[in-house]
């Protein structure tokens, strides 16, 4: 059977769940469930980022012990998750014994084979990004990421022959060149590492922090964040057994923003090298989403959540905009205005107005009984070949994680059944008795055209499809048959009176 493996970053603690944690969430759950409907395997695991300065410095300001904190911060993702209805199959946090354990036993192993090794350093220190910047990567002495001037910071660490890897990498992005994509961060991956790549300190000394995972070899000094998290991708296939290691490893597909590129691109695939383990299948980076009136920050107080959108929205609409708005790769800019519009045009006018519109014909003709369906014409055969060629069309774009350009091929194939509306007026040719019959055969072909949009529709608004298939009176042991379009409902299969599937959104002055 194929398999996939899904993974999001594991957040930090230290914020609550906003629009980009968000993201990249259900791009994760949208995945997942388009490779379930493809007869795949999916595994998909998110969680939370828990040790480190960051989070040590964020418990301390919130006056609470680290461990206290991280456990109200990580149940909070948790919750959204589950309300924002996210499909995962496991929640890792890095504080779990299994996952220290793990950490630990890896560490031993490198330590073993030599590529660790006891040095001093002196560097520039992020607190934002956990790690060490070399003056050539400041921008005006400050971090690119933060804007902040990082702490300079000598002392004596654990060091990761980062280095010794270095050509295999270089060697492995050049052969496999969809390991890294889109291709624009491969290219940045690639450039990096024609340099001269540094060794990486994976220890900090207890007498500075001591929220973090003992090094087995050294109980002064707790491992380096980004060294203990990045195992995690692993330790939990582990701690469900060797078989899901096996059935899982190594088809990951790792879900992550640019932030944390080098991270993923570099340390992880050489963490994997030493460790002996092979490498993830791919590594799938997305851009940023920036706020239209700046960046999004709580003193700007323009945080978006998902919950209060969920509220205000609705999860579906929510998830429309977010996985039609922004091209995998690129940045993309939230609004508003952008936000309610689409949801406008795209949900409540086009695909909102087909559903009610047919099923308000069907009950008013028919009682909302479906009608048998005679010789097809012309336009019948256009209407369902567009939804053949918008279901080819979003399987390649979905192969490429180009989610926005797959549902506009879907939207493609709904503009058409509108168009067939239109065209074939039905309402017009009900006035004519001899002319009814055709109506009972065009509406069954729109309910078709509704039926093939709940499927394909399923992995990007859940929530819609199950709606969309109640509606049609479609019961959940046949909502993946795969029959043909014509042959799915019988003669007098009864179908619901429309109901509002997304409600028109006025503008309530947000910014
Ligand atoms: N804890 C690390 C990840 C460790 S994974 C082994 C971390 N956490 S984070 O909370 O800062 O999450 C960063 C991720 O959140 C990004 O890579 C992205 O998935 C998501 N996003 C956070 N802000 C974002 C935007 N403004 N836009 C899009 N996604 C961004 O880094």
């Amino acid at each position: 059977m194929d398999r996939i493996y899904i993974t999001t970053p594991m957040y930090y603690v230290n914020a609550e769940p906003h629009l980009g944690h968000t993201y990249t969430t259900i791009i994760a759950d949208t995945l997942k469930r388009y490779y379930r409907q493809q007869g795949v395997d999916a595994f998909l695991l998110t969680g939370t980022d828990e040790h480190g300065d960051k989070i040590a410095q964020a418990a301390k300001a919130n006056g609470m012990s680290p461990q206290a904190y991280a456990d109200k911060i990580s149940a909070v993702f948790r919750a959204t998750w589950d309300e924002c209805g996210i499909d995962y199959d496991h929640f890792l946090r890095t504080t779990d014994d299994y996952h220290k354990k793990f950490v630990q036993e890896v560490l031993q192993k490198i330590y073993e084979a030599g590529d660790i090794y006891f040095g001093e350093y002196g560097g520039f220190y992020c607190y934002g990004c956990e790690r060490f910047y070399t003056e050539k990567e400041l921008v005006s002495g400050k971090c690119p990421d933060h804007q902040t001037v990082p702490a300079y910071i000598k002392e004596k660490n654990y060091f990761f022959r980062m280095s010794k890897y270095q050509q295999r990498l270089l060697e492995t992005l050049e052969s496999k060149p969809d390991l890294i994509r889109p291709e624009r961060y491969r290219g940045e991956v690639l450039a990096f590492l024609r340099e001269p790549l540094e060794d990486l300190s994976i220890s900090r000394p207890k007498s500075r922090l001591d929220w973090g995972i003992p090094l087995p070899f050294d109980g002064e000094h707790v491992t380096y964040v980004w060294f203990d998290a990045l195992l995690n991708y692993v330790s939990v296939l582990k701690h469900k057994g060797e078989e899901v290691f096996e059935a899982y490893w190594p088809r990951a597909n790792h879900l992550i923003a640019k932030d944390i590129l080098k991270p993923h691109a570099i340390y992880w695939p050489t963490m994997l090298m030493a460790a002996g383990l092979p490498l993830y299948d791919h590594l799938n980076v997305h851009g940023y989403w920036v706020m239209d009136s700046g960046k999004m920050s709580k003193s700007l107080g323009n945080v978006v959540r998902p919950l209060d959108m969920k509220k205000r929205f609705g999860m579906d609409a929510f998830r429309y905009f977010l996985l039609r708005e922004m091209p995998f790769g690129q940045d993309a800019n939230f609004s508003y205005d952008a936000l309610i519009n689409r949801i406008n045009a795209d949900l409540a006018n086009n695909f909102g107005n087909l559903v009610s519109r047919v099923l308000a014909m069907q009950q008013r003709y028919f009682s909302g009984a479906v009608q048998r369906l005679g010789d097809w014409r012309q336009e019948d055969t256009a209407l369902r070949d567009k939804f053949a060629q918008a279901e080819g069309e979003m399987k390649q774009h979905m192969a490429a994680l180009q989610f926005h350009r797959a549902l506009e091929s879907l939207w493609g194939a709904i503009d058409h059944a509108n168009r067939y509306i239109v065209q074939t007026a039905p309402f017009t040719i009900y006035k004519e008795e001899a002319q009814r019959p055709r109506v009972g055969e065009i509406l069954h072909h729109l309910l078709e055209a509704i039926r093939t949009s709940a499927h394909l529709l399923a992995p990007f608004l859940p929530d819609t499809s199950r709606q969309l298939h109640t509606l049609l009176g479609i019961s959940a042991d046949e909502v993946n048959s795969r029959k043909p379009w014509g042959s799915f409902f019988a003669a007098g299969h009864k179908v619901s009176p429309p109901s509002v599937l997304f409600p028109r959104i006025e503008p309530e002055g947000e910014k």
